[in-house]
C-alpha cells in the first residue's frame, strides 16, 4: 500500500503555501530577517502545533507568516514545498496564497506573487510538473479589503488561474463576497471557496449558487444534507478534502470516523489534499496512507481519488488526458495490492523463521 501510494501520480489542489512553512525554514527566515519568534527552538515550535479548532490554528499560522518579507523568502518557501511534492510524485499542483496576510504587514503584493511564481516556473522546468496559482481572500476581513486585493492582482492576472476564500469560516458566509467574486469571474478567473469545513451545509449552497465555484474546498459537512449531496453528485462538483487537517482541527475525532470513503461511495468527486502540511503532520502521501489504513481503502479507491484530482484540476483537457495515461500506465505496471500483501506476509514469515534459527 505504502509503495503503491508513493509511486501513484497525484495532483494536489488544496494547499496553502503559507501552511508549508516548516519550523526549520521558519527559524532560518526569522534569523535572516531579524524577526523574533514565540518559540525558543524548532522542537518547541513542533510541540506548539496542537490545535483545538480552525481559529487556534489560524492564530499560529498567521503569526509564523511574519517571517516572510522578501521575494526571495516567498521563492524559498514555495521551492521547499515543490521539492517535497516532486519527491512524492505529485505531478500537478494548484497552490493557494493569502496576499492580505502579507500586504497588511507592509509587504508588497509584487514580492509575494513574484517569489511564488518564480518557484512554480522553476519547478515546471526542473521537475516536469505542472502548476497553477489561486489567490485566496481572507473571509474574516471585509469585502472592501478583498476588492482592493483583486485590484492589486490585475497586473498579474497572467500568473493566476482563480480566486478562493479561506480563513475563519463560521460567521463569514460566502454571501459576504458575492460582488468581488462576480468581478473576478468577469476578469476571466475561475472560483473556488472553503465551505463546509467548520461551517454548515448552507455555506456550501451559497458557494455554489452565489459564488459559482468550480470546486468546494473541504465540503465534508455536505453529508448532513441529502439534497446537497445529490446536487454535488449530479454536477460532479469536486470536493478538495484534507483528511489530516480535519483530524488536527477536530472536525472529526479520529480518522476511522472520517467521511472520505462514504463520500466516494455516494459517487461524489472527492480528492485528497494536504491543506497546511507543515502544521498537520503530513504531505500528500501521508494523507493518502492514513486514510487508506484507517478506512480500509482498496486499490480502486486510491486510483479513483487520483483520477478525481486530475479531472478536478484547472488543466486543459489535453494535459488532463496526459496525466490519466500516466496513471493508467502506472497501474498496469504495478502489482495488484492483494499480491503485495501476500509478498509482505511471506517476507515477514521468512524473517521470523530466520530469527528463530
Ligand atoms: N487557511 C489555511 N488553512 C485553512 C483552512 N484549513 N481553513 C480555512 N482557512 C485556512
Ligand atoms: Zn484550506
Amino acid at each position: 500500500m505504502d509503495q503503491f501510494i508513493k509511486g501513484l501520480p497525484k495532483a494536489e489542489l488544496h494547499l496553502h503555501i503559507e501552511g508549508t512553512l516548516e519550523p526549520e525554514l521558519l527559524f532560518e527566515l526569522a534569523e535572516r530577517n531579524k524577526v523574533s519568534l514565540p518559540y525558543k527552538s524548532i522542537a518547541e515550535a513542533h510541540k506548539a502545533y496542537q490545535f483545538q479548532d480552525l481559529q487556534s490554528f489560524l492564530d499560529v499560522y498567521y503569526a509564523a507568516s511574519n517571517v516572510l518579507l522578501t521575494e526571495q523568502d516567498f521563492f524559498d518557501l514555495t521551492w521547499a514545498y515543490l521539492e517535497k511534492a516532486n519527491q512524492q510524485n505529485v505531478r500537478h499542483v494548484e497552490i493557494f496564497f493569502d496576499p492580505q496576510t502579507h500586504t497588511e504587514r507592509g509587504v508588497s503584493f509584487d514580492a509575494v506573487i513574484t517569489g511564488i511564481s518564480r518557484a512554480l516556473q522553476e519547478a515546471e522546468k526542473t521537475y516536469n510538473m505542472t502548476t497553477g496559482l489561486i489567490l485566496c481572500f481572507l473571509r474574516n476581513l471585509t469585502a472592501e479589503s478583498a476588492e482592493q486585493t483583486l485590484q492589486q492582482a490585475i497586473p498579474y492576472l497572467h500568473l493566476i488561474q482563480g480566486v478562493g476564500l479561506d480563513s475563519a469560516e463560521v460567521g463569514n458566509p460566502p454571501s459576504k463576497f458575492v460582488s468581488v467574486f462576480d468581478k473576478a469571474r468577469d476578469l476571466g478567473l475561475l472560483t473556488v471557496a472553503h465551505a463546509g469545513e467548520e461551517g454548515p451545509p448552507e455555506y456550501i449552497w451559497e458557494a455554489l449558487d452565489l459564488l459559482k465555484v468550480s470546486r468546494i474546498d473541504h465540503g465534508v459537512r455536505c453529508l448532513e444534507d441529502d439534497r446537497l449531496v445529490e446536487r454535488l453528485k449530479t454536477d460532479q462538483t469536486p470536493l478538495t478534502v484534507c483528511p489530516l487537517s480535519n483530524i488536527k482541527l477536530h472536525v472529526f475525532d479520529n480518522m476511522e470516523e472520517h467521511p472520505l470513503k462514504r463520500m466516494l461511495e455516494k459517487g461524489l468527486c472527492a480528492t485528497i489534499n494536504s491543506d497546511d502540511p507543515a502544521y498537520f503532520g503530513g504531505y500528500m502521501n501521508e494523507n493518502y496512507l492514513e486514510v487508506a489504513q484507517s478506512l480500509n481503502l482498496n486499490q480502486e479507491h486510491l486510483i479513483q481519488l487520483a483520477k478525481n484530482a486530475f479531472t478536478a484540476s484547472f488543466l486543459p483537457l489535453s494535459q488532463k488526458e496526459k496525466l490519466m495515461r500516466e496513471l493508467d500506465e502506472y497501474v498496469s505496471n504495478s502489482e495488484p495490492l492483494q499480491n503485495l500483501y501476500k509478498i509482505e506476509l511471506r517476507n515477514k514469515t521468512i524473517g521470523r523463521f530466520i530469527k528463530a534459527i
